[in-house]
């Protein structure tokens, strides 16, 4: 784990207008300090992001909430004390702390508490709120580890903090309570069901269109290898006809899958929250290989097994220009 002088020194990077790669329980945030407005601008600029992109403030605990959120529905306090810390952000009405740099210039503010103790370290040193989104270039797989974060930002953080692999994998579950019922904005590492549960009633999932959601572009998670979505009864006929046409193809699925015996296969569980956590890992793995397809098996939708198979429709949907 992170030792105590780290921590200090991360916070002595924030506090003076640096930026660093932060270990979160979902994955790796490129973190500056929310109220420092340069700061923020600079994780734009690395990550190469729209600034109409808003960023997600991380907070050391549920009592921060008020500081950055006017109204908290009792929707929003029941959630908060059920999953925080944890892979959960809430969209609210913001107070003047969040500025526009954060909330590309809308009326609300996205927040979480992070679940992993080197974030809850820094950020209860730090005392503030901490904008980080993940720590990959626009448009690209989030990073799982911190190995993944110095391949792909290298010298352009002035400090990673390596917390391990991430134990969810996926980025949190957004949801809008910023106006009239609630709304998931991005499924990810919790439940619909579990949120479900608590409030009481189905909570519907609503793709951005009004606020704007980078994750809910067409394209996005994408690794350089073309992505193939399959059914694992259908991944052998896959792989047959990509292999026909002179392509090389790799497959993302679990074992005990029936392929054709020489196919590289990169290790992803069929339990939803096992494929999760090593999604992104694997992406990479079979990224480098070089091949020109990957053949991804989904998940079952249920868990967060949804979320797996919206990062991997993602994966798989015609780059946009920026890639
Ligand atoms: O798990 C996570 O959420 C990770 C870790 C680092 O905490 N962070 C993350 O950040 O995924 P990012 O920037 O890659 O994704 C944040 C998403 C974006 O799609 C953004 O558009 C959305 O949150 N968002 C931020 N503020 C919003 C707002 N006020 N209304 C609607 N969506 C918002
Ligand atoms: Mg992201």
């Amino acid at each position: 784990m992170v030792k105590p002088e780290l921590v200090e020194r991360a916070v002595e990077v924030l506090r003076s207008g640096g930026v660093i790669a932060l270990p979160t329980e979902t994955v790796y945030g490129l973190a500056a300090n929310a109220e420092d407005e340069l700061a923020v601008r600079r994780v734009f600029a690395i990550k190469g992001r729209p600034a109409t992109h808003p960023l997600i403030v991380h907070l050391a605990g549920v009592e921060h909430l008020t500081s950055w959120a006017r109204e908290v529905p009792e929707a929003a306090r029941r959630l908060a004390d059920a999953f925080w810390p944890g892979p959960l952000t809430l969209v609210l009405p913001r107070t003047p702390r969040a500025t526009d740099a954060i909330t590309g210039g809308q009326d609300t503010v996205a927040l979480r508490v992070p679940g992993h103790p080197v974030a809850l370290a820094v950020l209860n040193a730090l005392g503030g709120g901490v904008a980080a989104p993940s720590a990959n270039r626009f448009g690209r797989v989030s990073p799982t580890t911190a190995e993944h974060v110095r391949v792909d930002l290298g010298s352009d953080v002035d400090l990673v903090l390596d917390g391990g692999p991430c134990d969810v994998g996926v980025e949190s579950t957004i949801v809008d309570l910023s106006s009239g019922s609630p709304a998931i904005l991005r499924p990810g590492g919790l439940s619909a069901e579990a949120i479900e549960r608590v409030l009481g009633h189905p909570v519907p999932v609503r793709v951005a269109s009004k606020v704007r959601v980078s994750g809910s572009l067409e394209s996005h998670y994408a690794p350089r290898a073309g992505v193939v979505l399959a059914e694992p009864t259908e991944a052998a006929a896959r792989v047959r006809a990509l292999r026909e046409q002179g392509l090389s193809v790799g497959v993302l699925g679990p074992r005990g899958l029936e392929l054709p015996g020489d196919v590289p296969r990169f290790d992803v569980p069929e339990d939803p929250a096992g494929a999760a956590r090593v999604l992104y890992a694997r992406l990479r793995e079979a990224d480098e290989k070089g091949h020109d397809v990957l053949v991804a098996c989904l998940p079952s939708a249920s868990g967060l097994g949804i979320a797996v198979r919206d990062r991997l429709a993602r994966a798989a949907a015609p780059r946009t220009p920026h890639h």
